[in-house]
């Protein structure tokens, strides 16, 4: 996620932009630059890859100083994290400057009509394009110009303009991308996260979607993009900063299993199309036919991600009807794997660096597979290295047992295997189905989200168990074991997950009433048979949570406890079922006192062996 921050006033504004981006660093990036008009009214923008330091040792050679300017840490979604990527971008006069988190989706288009009025563009980024829009927009008032390129705009921003031509003028806007107004004594500021700001002002305005803000030296106004004037309250910040980083959340998972509503829409925005039913993928990198000529796939991960994969191969096989398997990667590059040019080889990394899984990808192409990434960290060196591939725009995940990367991940599979399904043949009324499921996801999220006290209840009741058992069918199968998963490396409880008909051939031995068996039996087709699992649990006094299907009473009279989650499509199951899970692995590290951010032994990026 990227951050913003700008501000205009009496004092000199380089300290207190750097200031911002410090307080913003917390949620990851990779370049960051600052954007000021020095007391000659000349704007100048400075900006490198990397860390504030680099930032800082740059404006240290090269001093901007100036009483108002916008600053930016990016977190590339489009183009490589680099120095000429980086924000504030400025438009073709270089007059106008601009930082943006977000996604335009309808950047080529803009850019190509640009282009004909003989605009060029440095860099490939969305956020380029804007600033030209703006520039080709002006006409004297910095807020008009913004208002007509925004109207223009499909897809998610929040934005800070400034300009030398409109001296002490910031122009913020908002649509899907968080900004905040910050009112101090005689200054003003704005930010894409509160904490940024809230060491100099605890009075705050947040936009709503479409809305714009005008600030001057002498106060500030609230419009829409459409120029329609908007009244806003003031509201006063009680949190304390170091809430304030996690969003108000005691801890960045809880934050980021709560993100994941928002994720998801990252995830499929600009990838479905409802008139054929089937899917928009750029950077994928294989042509239709290349993609066709691939008669099996082979998926490689570690963790997390190794359940995201064993979830494609379900759908894969389900929808495309190829053969696929998943690997280990670990055990992939070691065992002298059979692959060759018609292998179509995944690798599903969040961090993009995992070295085990890199160096499987790296074998695997070796070998003349194909190699496609699927990973969160733009430019990533799996992401680099893969023949092609897709980010899952899930934005930094800070906690290190994942969660919105997971789901994240799973959404873009589904996107991935809409897409090879349709050249397989798939008809419309599944690809349908897909779609209009992949848009529900979101608000059924947002639905079982709000049943966390709930959750926090049954993890009350069951923390001081030293074991655990997960047990799911078909595509609750990898969910058990990620639910084991998140147990297991924050709450340090011995968890394992299995298929629900394999603990006769032996788990079984373990039941009894120390023993609580979290069961995933959501209506499927193997409803029936997890439910003969589950009496099997209560005849050996074993208790169960259950996570069942909204409207399923029936499994109460097995169950101790249950959690629901709305109905859809089987292979998009996961991506709800998995969400209670998380929550009460989250609350049961919590209630043992663990580190849950930072669990012990762990790293968020394994890049050793
Ligand atoms: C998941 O909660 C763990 N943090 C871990 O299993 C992780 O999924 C695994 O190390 C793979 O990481 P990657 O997705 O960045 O490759």
């Amino acid at each position: 996620m990227c951050g913003i921050v700008g501000y205009t006033g009496p004092r000199e504004s380089l300290d207190i932009l750097i200031g911002g981006l410090e307080r913003l660093e917390y949620r990851g990036y990779d370049s960051a630059g600052v954007a000021i008009v020095g007391e000659d009214g000349r704007l100048r923008v400075r900006k490198d890859q990397g860390k504030l330091q680099a930032l800082k040792d740059l404006v240290a050679k090269d001093p901007v100083n100036g009483n108002f300017g916008i600053a930016h840490t990016r977190w590339a979604t489009h183009g490589a994290p680099n120095q000429v990527n980086a924000h504030p971008h400025t438009d073709q006069t270089e007059h106008i400057a601009i930082v943006h988190n977000g996604i335009i989706e309808n950047c080529d288009a803009l850019r190509e009509a640009l282009r004909a009025k003989g605009h060029t563009f440095d860099t490939e980024t969305d956020t380029e394009v804007l600033s030209h829009l703006i520039g080709e927009y002006w006409d004297g008032t910095l807020e008009k110009a913004v208002a007509a390129a925004l109207r223009l705009v499909e897809g998610a921003f929040g934005v800070a303009v400034i300009s030398d031509l409109d001296p002490g003028k910031i122009v913020g806007a908002r649509k899907g991308s968080p900004l905040v107004v910050g009112v101090g004594d005689g200054e003003y500021f704005v930010a894409s996260d509160v904490a940024a700001i809230l060491q100099h002002t605890n009075q705050v305005i947040y936009l709503a979607d479409d809305e714009m803000v005008v600030i001057t030296r002498r106060g500030f106004r609230t419009q829409t993009i459409h120029e329609i004037p908007v009244s806003k309250e003031i509201e006063e910040i009680t949190w304390e900063l170091s809430q304030v980083e996690k969003g108000g959340y005691d801890h960045f998972m809880l934050k980021e299993i709560f993100e994941q509503p928002r994720c998801i829409q990252n995830a499929i925005r600009g990838r479905l199309d409802d008139d054929g039913w089937k899917a928009h993928i750029g950077g994928l990198n294989l042509t239709d036919e290349e993609l066709l000529r691939h008669e099996r796939v082979v998926f490689l991960a570690c963790g997390t991600s190794w359940h995201a994969a064993m979830i494609g191969e379900y759908m894969i096989e389900e929808y495309c009807r190829i053969p696929v398997e998943v690997e280990y990667a670990s055990e992939f590059r070691y065992r002298n794997p059979v692959i060759d040019s018609k292998t179509l080889v995944i690798v599903i990394s969040q961090s993009g660096e995992t070295a085990d899984t890199l160096a499987a990808m790296r074998e695997a192409q070796r070998r003349g597979a194909t190699a496609l990434g699927i990973c969160n960290v733009v430019g990533s060196t799996i992401a680099r290295e893969a023949d092609g591939g897709m980010y899952i725009h899930a934005g930094p995940e800070i906690g290190v047992a994942s969660t919105k990367a997971f789901t994240s991940q799973v959404a873009t599979l589904a996107v991935f295997t809409l897409h090879l399904a349709r050249l397989h043949g798939l008809s419309d009324e599944p690809a349908r189905s897909l779609i209009h499921g992949l848009r529900r996801i979101p608000e059924q999220m947002e639905k079982i989200l709000a049943s966390e006290p709930k959750v926090a209840d049954i993890a009350r009741h069951y923390y001081h168990h030293d074991n655990c058992l997960y047990l799911g069918r078909g595509y609750n199968f990898p969910v058990a074991l990620e639910g084991a998963l998140k147990l297991k490396e924050i709450s340090y409880v011995h968890a394992e997950g299995y298929p629900a008909a394999e603990m006769k051939h032996g788990p079984i031995a373990l039941i009894d009433e120390n023993m609580p068996v979290v069961f995933i039996c959501t209506k499927d087709s193997a409803y029936d048979k997890i439910k003969s699992n589950m009496q099997e649990v209560r005849a050996r006094q074993g208790r169960i949570i259950a996570v069942a299907t909204e409207g399923d009473t029936q499994i109460q009279s097995l169950a101790d406890e249950v959690l629901y989650v709305p109905p859809t499509v089987d292979a998009l199951v996961p991506l709800l079922s998995v969400l209670p899970l998380q929550m009460l692995s989250y609350h049961v590290a919590v209630l043992r006192g663990c580190n849950v951010d930072q669990p012990r032994n762990l790293a968020k990026s394994v890049t050793v062996e």
